[in-house]
Order: C-alpha cells, then sequence, then structure tokens
C-alpha cells in the first residue's frame, strides 16, 4: 500500500510499504480522511513519536475491509472512526480508570502505524460505528472533538456560566460548541489573529476579541480555558477566573513554559485550576455529538489533501493556515 511515512524527523516520504495484517481482535479500515493537528508537527519534528520510520495519522475514520478472526459485531463494509488510544489495561493508573495517564501508552500514528496511509489496523474495542447519515470523511473530527469532551468531563456542570475561552483555533471552536451545548450564559473568544475571530462570531459566540482586556465582566467569569498553550494567554486567563470559577489548562505548553500563580488567590477566590489531556472514556460520546450535529464540518474544515501532499498539507498547517485540514487517502 501507499504510505505517508515520516522516515526520520523532518523527512517525509511517500513510500510503497506492505500491506497490514488484522491480528484476532483487530480490523483493517481503509480511511476516508485523517487529520493534522500539532501533535503531527512534533511528530514530525522528533519530539513525540518513540521510533522512526512511522507512518502519521491519529484523526481518522473510514470504511473496514478485513476483519481479524475473533471480531464480532463488524463486518467489511462498515464505516468507523477510530480512537486511536491503545491503553495496556494492567498499570497503575490504567487500574485506576486513567488509560489516558497509562504508564505503557501507545496511540495509533504515534506509536504505531497510523492512518495516513491506504490501510491502517486498530482493535475493535476502539471502534466507534457511524451513522448513516454521518460522512466518513467529516467523522475524522471527532477525535478532536472526544478531546474537548475530555477537556468537559473535568468542568463543573452548572447551567448558565459565563466561558472566556483563548484560542479561536480548531479545539477553541469546539470548546465554544461545546459550551453552547453546555448551557453556557456567554461564550467569549480571545484570538490574537482576528482573522481566526470570524469563525467564532460565525458560530454565534458572545463576544470576539483580540485581547480580553476589551470585554465588560466585573465579576470575571466562571470557566476560563485554554486553547493555545502560550504563556502570555494562560497568565492573562488565570487572573480572569472570577470567584468560585475554575481554570482549564488545556493548551500544550512548550516544556520550559512556566507561569507564577497567587496562591492567596487561589485560596480567597476559592478557583480551580485543572487540566485535560487527550481520549477518556469520551470518544464514542464525541461520536455521538458529531452525529447529532454539534460540529458543522463546512466550517471546521477548511482544506482536504490527497496523500501524495501529505508534506504540503503539514507546511501549510505549520504556517497557521486555514482550520481543519484533511488528508484523504
Ligand atoms: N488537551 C488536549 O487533549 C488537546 C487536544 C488537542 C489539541 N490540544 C492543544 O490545544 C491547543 C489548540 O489547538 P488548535 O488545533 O486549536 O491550535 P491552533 O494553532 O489552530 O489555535 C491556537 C490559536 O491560539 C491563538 N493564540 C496564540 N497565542 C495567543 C495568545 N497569547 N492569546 C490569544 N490567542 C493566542 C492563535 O492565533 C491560534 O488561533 C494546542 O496547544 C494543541 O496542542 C490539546
Ligand atoms: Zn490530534
Ligand atoms: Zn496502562
Amino acid at each position: 500500500m501507499k504510505a505517508a511515512v515520516v522516515v526520520t524527523p523532518g523527512t517525509i516520504e511517500i513510500l510503497q510499504v506492505p500491506d497490514p495484517a488484522p491480528g484476532p481482535g483487530d480490523v483493517v479500515v481503509r480511511p476516508a480522511a485523517v487529520g493534522i493537528c500539532g501533535t503531527d508537527l512534533h511528530i514530525m519534528d522528533g519530539e513525540f513519536a518513540p521510533a522512526f520510520p512511522i507512518i502519521p495519522g491519529h484523526e481518522f475514520a473510514g470504511e473496514i475491509v478485513e476483519v481479524g478472526s475473533a471480531v464480532t459485531g463488524y463486518a467489511v463494509g462498515d464505516r468507523v472512526a477510530v480512537d486511536p488510544s491503545l491503553y495496556c489495561g494492567h498499570c497503575y493508573q490504567c487500574k485506576r480508570a486513567r488509560g489516558n495517564q497509562c504508564e505503557n501508552w501507545n496511540a495509533i500514528g504515534v506509536s504505531r502505524s497510523g492512518a495516513a496511509a491506504e490501510f491502517v489496523v486498530a482493535p475493535m474495542a476502539n471502534l466507534f460505528r457511524l451513522p448513516s447519515h454521518l460522512a466518513a470523511r467529516d467523522a475524522a473530527l471527532i477525535e478532536p472533538l472526544s478531546c474537548a469532551v475530555r477537556g468537559f468531563d473535568v468542568l463543573p456542570r452548572r447551567m448558565a456560566d459565563t466561558f472566556l475561552i483563548y484560542g479561536s483555533g480548531t479545539m477553541g471552536l469546539m470548546m465554544l460548541e461545546l459550551a453552547k451545548r453546555a448551557g453556557a450564559a456567554t461564550v467569549s473568544m480571545v484570538d490574537l489573529n482576528p482573522e481566526r475571530l470570524e469563525t467564532a462570531k460565525r458560530l454565534g459566540c458572545s463576544a470576539a476579541v483580540t485581547n480580553a482586556e476589551e470585554l465588560d465582566a466585573p465579576h470575571g467569569w466562571d470557566v476560563v480555558i485554554d486553547c493555545t498553550g502560550a504563556a502570555a494567554a494562560i497568565r492573562d486567563g488565570l487572573r480572569r477566573v472570577g470567584r468560585g470559577g475554575t481554570f482549564l489548562q488545556f493548551g500544550v505548553s512548550a516544556y520550559d513554559a512556566r507561569v507564577e500563580i497567587e496562591p492567596y488567590e487561589i485560596y480567597r477566590r476559592e478557583l480551580t485550576i485543572t487540566g485535560s489531556m487527550a481520549v477518556l472514556h469520551s470518544f464514542d460520546r464525541a461520536g455521538e455529538l458529531m452525529a447529532s450535529g454539534v460540529l458543522d464540518p463546512e466550517v471546521f474544515v477548511s482544506h482536504r489533501f490527497p496523500l501524495d501532499r501529505y508534506a504540503d498539507a503539514l507546511a501549510q498547517f505549520r504556517a497557521g493556515v486555514g482550520r481543519k485540514t484533511l488528508i484523504e487517502p
């Protein structure tokens, strides 16, 4: 089969590689679309994947073309989205229902062959069956949405909370859509890039500004979410959390980023500072939300490239162009 292969950090090539064979509990999927995100840039830069060469691609959906001998309930021709997370199930963290913190963590497209290829292997346990009205080429959005759903799992559930979201990229916009569904009274968006704010306005945010100082919020916000990873945004956001409010660190910062906290204010204002990482029992729920129309693919997907142009797609994504970029192998 044909695959995009990160041969060594910094070098990506379209190569012919052997077709994958399913284990007894696996299926082989022909991806209809696979998304590109910051994780793929880290893999390309040699910072994330444990070994090379690696076929990237962890955000995907497609059609089953082969089933392993022990697979039940799925057949050739079924359309599925795939949770890329591979938890060991027996480590300290897995035993405490924290699979996303697994000590033997693996993921399709990170440490195992991914979906930037004509075929990819996935365990039966990781499949979400697509309803007939949901196109597989749009269902690649389920994986990033499942990370946003996990983010909401660590937030308090209260009607009429006020939300302030830093970053109007794919993830900030997904958080906006979920906050609207979660009963937010208002959702205000901050992004340094005014072009990025246009999409947030189109999706019906309450306010869209390049500096939160422009907003009138004498009580601060109940929920502040960082979807940038930028220390400046985090610093700004932390001081805007209202009394009893919650700050969610969702953006991925540089390892050496540092932001000061004020313990006195955390005490006095009863603040919660929390984080969320990847997917934790949130994939099927994201699939259900996607099926119910929580995300409009026409808005969220800005570019679709053929597999041969994987390197171009990655370069364009690195340059900050567009929103979700998909490869259609
Ligand atoms: N926690 C998770 O499970 C998880 C999952 C997926 C992505 N992420 C992370 O979420 C973040 C957002 O992902 P994305 O795909 O939307 O990225 P993106 O690059 O498309 O969007 C980030 C946005 O932040 C804006 N920005 C940068 N600095 C800013 C600042 N100081 N103030 C305001 N806005 C600023 C940028 O202009 C950009 O529009 C990334 O750090 C990504 O790695 C986390
Ligand atoms: Zn991703
Ligand atoms: Zn484990």
